[in-house]
């Protein structure tokens, strides 16, 4: 009898022992797709190796609301936020509440994409680091291209026009549900993105240019918006108002539209058991802007950061260090189309064997258009702000473009701190 409870004791002993040594970080995941499921496994397995314990914090999907409550939670200096994933457009806007994380990252800062370091350093400060990288991409359905004998189209109006003959092709045929183009127009970041890719893709720039000039008031950013203010009501459904990529994946994936514009994580999901487009998706460069246009996507990406409110700075980095190691990023490349942010990954057959489209991404990084983020600063939530509210205004009806560009223009000046952005 005493012998067990002296065993007893003797366990229990050892197990408060153990758990003191334990420390619990929290971590935001996001939830887009599968990302979620990715994100706390690997956490887990940092958790199992460290003997240390991971609470998630699920991130909303539309970022400009993760934005939002990032700001409130920082602001009043919460500690209930340690490591936090970063849209690539924040690091201006949120260093001042982040840990700089070059010392703990050392040499391994020479194993990322120096575009992406070079975004995430802030007044010399490493704020985040890359966790993964993407652009805009055109997905298209395989299997329709095929049966109505059409290319992938090189322009806009290609696209339009094929876009248009299969979905009522194949709403004579009796899939009433169908629709020709689905992309992100809710009033949003998300919008913001698809928006700057038409536009330049009419040669009509990036709002304000690398030298602080605001140049969205021009006839190719015009022509760009008419454009895609056409598609809504014909070739893409009227919802799209509201839809961010969540939402244009759900129509594509339960096979209802012809062509869709998202980031890569769709990939891995679109193709998996179980989904009616499994195996039927092709993914393209997106079209340019009539003859004389260009290809243009919009380079995007989410990065690890610690928040300087974390109680557990030196762990926290810990976690941020095992999340975005090659081995982590790989599996998430894999298993969930993720696009790595070391590029030596771009030549490891298990990527390219899940993800065949991301050899030929690597080049396109480096051409990719940037937001505003680096010339706004702090102020890029506002000035991205006022650009998806001129689009939707256009795209809904309530604005004509080349109206709706001068009065952004001139807002985007009167926004420039001291009336300059550079
Ligand atoms: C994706 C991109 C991110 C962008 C967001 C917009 O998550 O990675 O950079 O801001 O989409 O919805």
């Amino acid at each position: 009898m005493f012998k067990i409870r002296a065993a007893v004791v003797a366990i229990a002993a050892a197990l408060a022992a153990g758990s003191a040594g334990a420390t619990t970080l929290r971590l935001v995941c996001g939830s887009s797709g599968i990302d979620q499921n990715s994100c706390e496994s690997a956490a887990k397995a940092w958790a199992q190796k460290t003997g240390n314990q991971v609470e998630f914090v699920s991130m909303p999907n539309n970022s400009s609301e993760a934005l939002a409550l990032y700001e409130q939670l920082l602001s009043s200096g919460s500690d209930k936020l340690d490591v936090l994933q970063i849209d690539t457009v924040w690091p201006g806007i949120l260093a001042g509440q982040l840990v700089d994380l070059k010392p703990y990252l050392k040499d391994r800062i020479a194993d990322y994409f120096p575009s992406a370091i070079a975004n995430d350093t802030v007044g010399g400060k490493l704020v985040a680091v890359p966790w993964y990288i993407d652009t805009g991409m055109l997905y298209y359905r395989k299997d329709l291209l095929e049966k109505y004998h059409m290319k992938v189209p090189a322009s806009w109006e290609e696209l339009t026009a094929t876009a248009r003959k299969i979905q009522d092709a194949e709403r004579a045929a009796g899939d009433e549900k169908m629709w020709g183009y689905v992309w992100q127009g809710r009033a949003y970041e998300g919008l913001t993105c698809d928006a700057l890719e038409w536009v330049s893709s009419y040669n009509g720039g990036s709002i304000i240019d690398a030298q602080g000039h605001v140049t969205i008031d021009n006839p190719g950013a015009a022509k760009a918006l008419e454009t895609a203010s056409k598609w809504v009501g014909t070739i893409t459904p009227k919802a799209v108002l509201n839809y961010g990529e969540e939402e244009a994946r759900g129509v594509f994936q339960s096979g209802d539209a012809v062509f869709m514009r998202n980031w890569p994580y769709v990939w891995s999901i679109a193709n998996k058991d179980g989904s009616p487009v499994k195996g039927k998706i092709g993914v393209a460069p997106l079209p340019k802007g009539g003859a004389d246009g260009q290809q243009a996507a919009a380079l995007g990406g989410w990065h690890l950061a610690v928040s300087r409110y974390s109680p557990n700075p030196k762990l926290a980095a810990d976690l941020v260090l095992y999340l975005s190691s090659a081995e982590v990023e790989k599996q998430r490349a894999v298993d969930a189309s993720f696009n790595p942010t070391i590029p030596s990954l771009y030549k490891d057959k298990d990527v390219l064997k899940a993800n065949p489209f991301m050899a030929d991404m690597l080049p396109t990084f480096s051409t990719a258009v940037a937001r505003p983020s680096t010339v706004a600063g702090t102020k890029y939530n506002q000035v991205s702000n006022q650009f998806w509210n001129a689009a939707h205004d256009v795209l809904s009806g309530s604005a004509g473009a080349s109206a709706a560009l001068a009065r952004l223009a001139a807002s985007l000046q009167r926004l420039a701190p001291n009336g300059e952005w550079h």
